[in-house]
């Protein structure tokens, strides 16, 4: 069995959205429902963070110092020396019990966020787009939960997941403009497996997801095809990441939320901070440019 490592012990809610910044060398994540910024430097094991006054479901830092932030209610830019929030983009026409969950750049610096229904039952939520200029567009609608955003090595796919529909779409996509189009079914994860949730792909083009509810990380080639599971000490993992000088290191997100006190005791490193050398390495992410 791969051997997984906690590396950073901590009870968060929803930990979520890890950012490995190249620059940096650290990874940055969420705590959605616990409303805090994350910053871990795996040299240190120090682990700084930041309150955000909504849930903030995703990030990405900027090209230009501080975060792009998907908030409740849009997005926004986290100055991390003030720790202060201020507006780039409110999300036009979202109902209010809907929320931002799983958002990511694309590698041309685009943001995209997914938003979703807060009681994770109902299909308002869409995924949203925001250009480095920051014109904000719907770009998906219908969607319950939003998650599993990440695109091929090429740029020519983009992948994102309705988790309550147990679903993994592909879509064809232009990186010079950003549009997407002809989505097709990439995969479905079987009841047993948990739902699927938060995702990378590997630089050889395999699409890693966290699947809910499974204790696993699981890795399909670019067919949907079942390659390898790697199990994990939590019921909850929420997102991969690769990261580490070499990008060689698999990070992953948990979550706690929605434990009960039998489960906690099962899993008392629920909502922890964990790494896999997964014996692949991921891609660079991408700054937003704006
Ligand atoms: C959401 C959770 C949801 C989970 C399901 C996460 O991204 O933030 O609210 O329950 O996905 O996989
Ligand atoms: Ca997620």
């Amino acid at each position: 069995m791969t051997d997984v490592a906690c590396v950073l012990d901590c009870r968060s809610l929803l930990g979520e959205g890890p950012f490995w910044d190249v620059a940096e060398q650290r990874l940055y994540w969420v705590d959605i429902k616990g409303r805090r910024i994350h910053r871990f430097d795996p040299g240190s094991g120090v682990d700084e963070t930041w309150a955000t006054a909504e849930d903030v479901g995703s990030l990405a830092p900027r090209e230009g110092g501080g975060l792009v932030v998907a908030l409740k209610s849009g997005f926004y830019f986290y100055d991390l020396v003030q720790g202060r929030a201020t507006v780039a983009a409110l999300a036009q026409g979202e109902p209010t019990n809907n929320r931002f969950n799983d958002g990511k750049t694309d590698r041309q610096g685009r943001f995209w966020a997914g938003s979703m229904d807060d009681g994770e039952t109902l299909p308002t939520g869409g995924l949203f787009r925001l250009q480095p200029g920051l014109a904000c567009r719907k770009m998906v609608d219908g969607i319950i939960c939003s998650n599993a955003l990440c695109w091929s090595p090429d740029s020519r796919v983009m992948y994102y997941a309705d988790s309550w529909k147990r679903t993994v779409w592909a879509w064809d996509f232009d990186a010079a403009t950003g549009d997407i189009d002809h989505r097709r079914v990439f995969l479905r994860i079987p009841d047993a497996e948990g739902i699927p949730d938060g995702a990378t792909v590997d630089s050889e083009g395999f699409v890693w997801i966290a699947q809910w509810g499974g204790w696993r990380v699981a890795r399909y080639d670019p067919d949907g095809r079942l390659a390898r599971t790697i199990m994990l000490p939590v019921q909850q993992p929420t997102c991969p990441m690769f990261g580490g000088p070499g990008l060689d290191v698999m990070y992953m997100t948990s979550a706690s939320i929605r434990l009960d006190a039998a489960a906690r005791v099962r899993q008392p490193q629920a909502g922890s901070l964990f790494a896999v050398d997964a014996g692949v390495k991921g891609l660079p992410e991408v700054r937003f440019k704006g």
